[in-house]
């Protein structure tokens, strides 16, 4: 059975609308919830095979990253103007993440993880290895992860993928409520031109290129031209269009993926990975399950108010209220005290589809409930693993004219042996969910940064083939009648 919410969506202006005004109201209470999201993998592998680079490498002996095992995955870096970049960090006063206008200042900190949470962690986490990180730091956490990538080259030629350290988000953070649409759009602008001049551009019309977004890809996909309609359009001008983009949330267009909210657990070695899933895999759990986030009254659909109703009334229930005070639901050590003393959390569609809850509580070994495919199940298909029994619940409500479940009930029906299963699968879901100290090179573990490298080189790998193929590298990739999500109900 399909769901066609957002399958039907995007060719049609009423979804324009909805989604635009849905996104502005609902960015404007921007709260914890929106900060939330959640990913997952399969542990799939991808074979990359090149062999005409291996043939190239092998000559330049010289070479000291002429390692084998770097063929077919060379990646080239941009030298972007630091206007585009580095010139944001240096101008934080002016960036948001909301209508309200926390300074975003000190989560620059720390290579981009933000202030470290030290020890004083109440014996919730782990001495060490967690910070204060904001989610649209990503695009700074994720270049400087790549900055530390072990095949890196000079070489364009060499390099299976072009990344372009652009901060998309945080450059469009500054604009976002400004109705003047030239001012919204004019990074994008300017960003599309300079890469269009580029020799590397030419190779493949972009399509080799890629950057990140610790915002939501609706945010730069403003269908008209008209100040009532949220977001920029970055990602429909032509340049754009033929580029790939990472972001916490994907759109339902082809060229978008999405990738994990980052958390606060960024570990620089794999044994405090390990610490880490033992700890949690021993915990003692209270709470059957547990709601945090806000209500959401001003959005008629939202079942976010069912939900809090629902947790309110039943004993085996957990609420945390993010409405009063950011600072409660901000900080890590309260928001996974909480996760730690739940089997189930709930997570419900918030301001969009996902929610960095998502990553936060299964980083606590609590079992994902999911009510909208769309929330991770059609989002994260790099990093969770296919069969959604594996690690999570699923509970459909489409809307909440369809509310009439019961929840408690639905989960004290799973057995104390499915809910250890899950739960397992959950702890070993945890390497590839969270983002390593950049600072760092995590060797035993992949993490969600080397999976969202690997899939996007094998994505432009298949282009690449494709257009060797005399194929028309467009076919399944910018095109609005190709969507990836399916949203299907089975
Ligand atoms: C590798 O060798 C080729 C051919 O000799 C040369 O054109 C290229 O510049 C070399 N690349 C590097 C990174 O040395
Ligand atoms: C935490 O404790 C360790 C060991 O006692 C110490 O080396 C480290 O500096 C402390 N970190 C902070 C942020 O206080
Ligand atoms: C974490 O650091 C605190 C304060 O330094 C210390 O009391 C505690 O024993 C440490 N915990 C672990 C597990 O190392
Ligand atoms: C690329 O060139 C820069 C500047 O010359 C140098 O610092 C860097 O190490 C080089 N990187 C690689 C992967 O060769
Ligand atoms: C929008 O901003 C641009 C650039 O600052 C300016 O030239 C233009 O007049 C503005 N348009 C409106 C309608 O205010
Ligand atoms: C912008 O959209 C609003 C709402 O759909 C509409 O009322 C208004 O006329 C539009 N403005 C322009 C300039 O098209
Ligand atoms: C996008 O890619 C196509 C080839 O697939 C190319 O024809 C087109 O010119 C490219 N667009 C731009 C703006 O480079
Ligand atoms: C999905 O996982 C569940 C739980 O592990 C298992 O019972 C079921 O057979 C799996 N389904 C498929 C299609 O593999």
């Amino acid at each position: 059975m399909e769901i066609p919410i957002t399958r039907s969506c995007a060719h049609h202006t009423w979804f324009a609308i909805l989604v635009s005004f849905l996104l502005f109201t609902i960015l404007l209470c921007f709260d914890y919830s929106t900060t939330f999201d959640g990913p997952a993998i399969n542990g799939a592998t991808f074979p990359v095979n090149k062999p005409e680079s291996l043939s190239v490498i092998m000559k330049n002996k010289t070479r000291n990253d002429a390692d084998p095992s770097c063929t077919g995955r060379y990646v080239y870096i941009h030298d972007l103007p630091s206007r585009f970049n580095h010139d944001l960090l240096q101008n934080c006063q002016v960036l948001t993440r909301g209508t309200d206008k926390p300074n975003m200042c000190p989560y620059m900190e720390n290579w981009g993880l933000g202030p470290e949470i030290g020890n004083n962690t109440e014996g919730i986490l782990i001495n060490g290895s967690w910070y204060f990180t904001n989610q649209f730091l990503l695009e700074v956490i994720f270049h400087n992860r790549m900055k530390n990538y072990r095949c890196l080259t000079n070489d364009s030629s060499l390099a299976s993928a072009i990344f372009v350290p652009f901060y998309a988000g945080l450059d469009v953070s500054r604009f976002l409520w400004d109705s003047n649409l030239t001012v919204r759009d004019s990074s994008g602008f300017d960003l599309v031109q300079w890469l269009a001049g580029k020799p590397e551009w030419k190779k493949m019309w972009g399509r080799d290129h890629f950057l990140v977004s610790g915002r939501i890809a609706w945010d730069f996909r403003r269908q008209y031209d008209n100040e009532s309609y949220w977001g920029s359009k970055f990602r429909f001008l032509p340049e754009s269009m033929n580029m790939s983009m990472l972001a916490v949330e994907a759109s339902s267009w082809n060229n978008d993926y999405a990738i994990p909210y980052p958390t606060s657990f960024h570990p620089s070695k794999g044994n405090e990975i390990l610490e880490w899933q033992n700890r949690i895999r021993h915990q003692k759990r209270p709470y059957l399950f547990t709601f945090t986030g806000a209500p959401r009254p001003e959005l008629e659909n939202s079942i976010r108010g069912k939900i809090i109703d629902h947790c309110r009334a039943s004993s085996v229930c957990k609420f945390v209220d993010c409405s009063n005070g950011r600072e409660k639901c901000d900080n890590p050590i309260n928001v996974i005290e909480v996760f730690e003393q739940a089997v189930f959390c709930l997570q419900p569609p918030g301001d969009s589809y996902t929610r960095r809850s998502i990553f936060d509580s299964m980083l606590a070994g609590c079992v994902p409930v999911f009510f909208h495919p769309g929330t991770a199940y059609s989002q994260y298909l790099w990093f969770l693993p296919k069969n959604r029994t594996k690690y999570s619940v699923y509970i459909p409500v489409r809307d909440v004219s369809e509310w009439n479940v019961n929840v408690e009930k639905i989960l004290m029906g799973i057995s104390e042996e499915e809910v250890y299963e899950m739960r397992e699968e959950v702890l070993k879901l945890i390497p590839m969910i969270i983002y390593a100290d950049p600072r760092s090179k995590l060797e035993d573990f992949q993490d969600a940064f080397d999976v969202a490298v690997q899939g996007m080189i094998k994505r432009i790998e298949q282009v690449r083939e494709v257009i060797r193929n005399g194929g028309d590298a467009g076919v399944g990739f910018a095109d609005e009648n190709h969507y990836k999500y399916t949203f299907s109900d089975n």
